[in-house]
């Protein structure tokens, strides 16, 4: 079946993170946007086989951290290995920092968070819509971006 999606890429790389008890958890989504101008609502569209879903899910936030281009091997840890596995924290060096006004882990690196409640799981087809309503946004630095265009080609915009 042709990769019908692939038609608007390049789509921007973000690491979203979740928290559900004692475990923290990183994943690289390219499939995440904004819904909702007021409420300020997002969706990351995953599917139930991520370790991030099920956290998400139990936990009820996480964080939508932007990708900046000196971040790329981070990214690609978060967006292959599984936290089911490994402590993606540890393993790729990337720095937690608690959310103001969520329960969750945030990324230190990452140019801007976005801390998000969760507000919806909505079915999709073969992913789940998590929808997350923003309560808080913390801007760190300017950077460009991550996008990725197929597979591991990236570029910076
Ligand atoms: C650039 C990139 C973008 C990705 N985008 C998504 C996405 O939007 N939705 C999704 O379910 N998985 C996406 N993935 C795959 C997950 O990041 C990957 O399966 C990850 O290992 C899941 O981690 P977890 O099991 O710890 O949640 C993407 C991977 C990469 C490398």
């Amino acid at each position: 079946m042709e990769k019908i999606y692939r038609a608007i890429y390049p789509m921007r790389i973000l690491l979203i993170t979740s928290r559900s008890g004692e475990a923290d958890n990183i994943m690289a989504a390219a499939w995440c946007f904004p819904l909702s101008r007021d409420p300020a609502l997002f969706g990351v569209s995953l599917t139930d086989s991520r370790h991030s879903y099920s956290l998400i899910k139990e936990g009820g936030c996480f964080g939508i951290n932007l990708v900046a281009p000196d971040m790329e091997n981070a990214a690609l840890l978060c967006g292959t290995k599984s936290g089911r596995d490994v402590d993606k924290f540890a393993e790729s060096g990337l720095t937690k920092e608690e959310g103001d006004e969520i329960d969750c882990a945030l990324v230190g690196e990452s140019p801007v968070s976005i801390e998000c409640r969760l507000a919806d799981i909505v079915k999709t087809g073969d992913h789940y819509l998590m929808v997350g309503e923003a309560v808080n946004v913390k801007k760190r630095r300017e950077s460009k971006g991550l996008y990725q265009k197929e597979g591991r080609d990236w570029i910076e915009v």
